[in-house]
């Protein structure tokens, strides 16, 4: 059972009584990122004060131990997502980067002229934009699976949207404006009986719900640590590992190759070391395992369960004001993604920073689903754990007061 206020003693943003405008802060933008618990902080700053080193390059034990850390992060990884081997999860700089190694990695060396890609309207840029390259590089069609009228993605439009030449589906699990949850399991099961992989970007869904990639077969899975309590600047892909074996590594320098000579032979050293080229994001790496320990510790069900309580309340209390236009009412992700009626998303945005209240406004890199929505712009509150029903009635009552939005600026 969550108990937010309780929670709130372990983030020093809440325990510093940080504020906004001369008011205390309330932060509804966690799909953007996430605030930092002390053991997160405290794990990077004894990286820094009591154990720094580089890891794979020296033979002393500061370095050993470094080994040891992010080996044992790999492992905390493989436990937290239920992958079959510790060698399955490669460390990237966030979501953005992992899609972008299976994209370049994969996609662009298997995939040929002809070949088709499946996305949804919905994706962040991340999950649309590498496509794009590989279409460019190989001369591979990208195309979409419609989603159903109010957002969601579902299995009959997956399948009416394969055609023999379908290669590779792409989507996110939880999209991250309209949060609808995809079936992911029932994805896996038609695309495999049919020769296609599935790929899951992961950043809205892995912070808030227990990842299970056994259970649900996919192929491929991208998060970052930032959204789930950890360091910026980490994150993680996961594959299959015959699959990682048949990557190319995307970036190439220290730490990858097995050897090269002046002839410029290379070869390469097996997943994951394959692609963690250079300097690795020790710190990162120190806190990711962290954070995956804190919110273990606090429980990705009970998170989940919370979660859905406080998106079906923000539903509730924001439709009441009369004054919203909800976008996503139905989706059980932790976002709520509205406009103040007749005032522009950003407006919004700056009053809301006016009462201490941060949102993101805008098209949230999903600007394909600008034009499903019929609107150039919206607001979008999102949710953790240590949010609070207070959180959200402080919210409803700046929708509340929308006539006054832009009467504050004049
Ligand atoms: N990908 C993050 C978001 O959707 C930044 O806000």
């Amino acid at each position: 059972m969550i108990d937010p206020y309780k929670l709130r003693a372990d983030f020093p943003m809440f325990v510093n009584k940080v504020t906004m405008q001369g008011k205390p802060l309330i932060w509804l933008d966690n799909a953007s990122t996430t605030f930092k618990p002390y053991p997160v902080i405290k794990a990077v700053e004894n990286y820094y004060t009591h154990e720094t080193s580089n890891s794979h390059r020296g033979d002393y034990d500061l370095c050993f131990k470094m080994d040891q850390e992010v080996e044992r992060t790999r492992e905390a990884v493989q436990r937290f997502i239920n992958a079959r081997r510790s060698e399955e999860i490669v460390f990237t700089s966030g979501t953005t980067a992992s899609l972008n190694l299976l994209a370049f990695g994969y996609g662009a060396k298997h995939l040929r002229e002809g070949d088709e890609i499946l996305l949804t309207e919905a994706e962040h840029a991340s999950n649309v934009l590498p496509w794009y390259k590989v279409k460019e590089m190989t001369g591979a069609h990208v195309g979409f699976i419609p989603l159903d009228t109010d957002g969601t993605l579902t299995v009959d439009n997956v399948l009416k949207a394969i055609t023999p030449n379908t290669k590779l589906v792409s989507i996110a699990e939880v999209t991250n404006v309209l949060a609808y949850q995809a079936p992911i399991k029932e994805i896996a099961k038609i695309c495999h009986e049919r020769g296609i992989l599935l790929a899951v970007d992961g950043a809205q869904s892995v912070p808030h719900k227990k990842t299970d990639v056994q259970d649900s077969d996919i192929d491929f899975l991208s998060f970052s640590g930032h959204k789930l309590c950890g360091p910026t600047g980490i994150g993680v892909l996961y594959g299959k590992y015959d699959l990682l074996a048949q990557m190319d590594p995307f970036m190439t320098g220290g730490g990858n190759n097995a050897k090269f000579d002046m002839c410029g032979d290379a070869s390469y050293l097996a997943p994951p070391m394959r692609f963690e080229a250079g300097t690795q994001n020790l710190e990162g790496i120190i806190g990711l395992r962290a954070a995956i320990e804190y919110i273990s510790s606090i429980g990705l069900e009970d998170i989940e369960a919370y979660e859905t309580e406080l998106k079906r309340y923000a539903v509730d209390k924001i439709a009441e004001t009369g004054n919203a236009i909800i976008y996503n009412a139905g989706s059980s992700g932790p976002i709520l993604t509205f406009n103040v009626k007749d005032v522009f998303a950003q407006d919004a945005a700056t009053y809301f920073n006016s009462k201490g209240i941060a949102v993101r406004s805008g098209q949230h890199c999903a600007k394909i689903l600008m034009d499903f929505l019929k609107t150039v712009a919206t607001v979008r509150a999102s949710f953790y754990f240590y949010n609070t029903k207070e959180d959200i009635d402080a919210l409803a009552d700046a929708v509340r007061h929308g006539k006054e939005f832009l009467d504050a600026y004049f």
